[in-house]
């Protein structure tokens, strides 16, 4: 699967917030964005997502090579593409495990049963070094900030994207937490070879992870390319000659 972004603007409320990204991801390759805050980053995730308050007013974004601009976030989904939040939602009342297995029967052609699938979250959970009553809450209600965004890692696991679009898997984790999360991220993006965009403020997951492309996003725009030798000189000088 490929995913191309091509001259996409993208307004809230009117304000344009994304002012003409191009991006290709293809199947396999990891990419990370990086940037100051504000710069757009989260606003072009949740627009390849096709969140319903965004208003994409120029460009296309294209799965090998159709377009998903009119797609719901349901079909995209279904397509294969996957946006882990920021900030992750708290769901009363809606179980983590029921969530899952009724995403999972969603967007997939072959349902598990039930306890196949039950293994397949116990093992995900443990890898992910999760306390195994939080599969038995509700969707991320009462988790910590690290909790939620294991909870994410897991819900990528079990959905099985062609392309995940990470937003900060890594904010608010511990330092042992960082690493686990992101040998899982790197391992599930090799295994199953995913397309994958890791927006991080933090060289540290790189250290786990084997971008191909470096993105750095200034003013809704990408202002520089490279590998990874973008990341220690943005760590010397900052984004201000980005
Ligand atoms: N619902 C909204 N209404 C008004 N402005 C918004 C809304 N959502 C985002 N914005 C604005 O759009 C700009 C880009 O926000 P976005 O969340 O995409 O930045 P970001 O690059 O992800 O930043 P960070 O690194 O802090 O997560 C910000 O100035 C933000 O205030
Ligand atoms: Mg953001």
């Amino acid at each position: 699967m490929k995913l191309e972004i091509i001259d996409l603007h993208v307004s809230i409320d009117d304000k344009e917030i994304v002012k003409g990204v191009n991006l290709t991801i293809n199947q396999g390759e990891a990419h990370v964005i990086m940037g100051p805050n504000g710069s757009g980053k989260t606003t072009l995730a949740k627009a390849i997502m096709g969140h319903p308050l965004l208003k994409v007013t120029k460009g296309d974004m294209l799965v090998d090579g159709k377009s998903i601009k009119e797609m719901k976030a349901n079909e995209r989904a279904k397509l294969g593409i996957f946006l882990q939040f920021q900030n992750p939602i708290e769901v009363e009342g809606l179980g983590l495990l029921n969530f899952l297995n009724t995403a999972r029967g969603a967007i997939t052609e072959k349902p598990l049963q039930y306890k196949e699938f039950i293994n397949e979250i116990k093992s995900a959970s443990k890898d992910l070094g999760m306390k195994e009553e939080l599969i038995g809450r509700s969707l991320n209600h009462g988790f910590s900030g690290g909790e939620k965004k294991k909870a994410e890692v897991l819900q990528m696991h079990i959905l099985n994207p062609k392309i995940a679009i990470l937003d900060e898997p890594d904010s608010g984790l511990d330092i042992d937490a960082v690493r686990i999360v992101a040998s899982n991220i790197d391992k599930l993006q090799k295994e199953r070879n995913m397309g994958m965009l890791v927006i991080t403020h933090y060289s540290r997951i790189l250290e786990y992870l084997d971008p191909k492309f470096i993105h750095i996003m200034k003013e809704g725009k990408i202002a520089r390319e490279g590998g990874k030798e973008l990341i220690s000189e943005i760590e010397k000088s900052g984004y201000s000659d980005a």
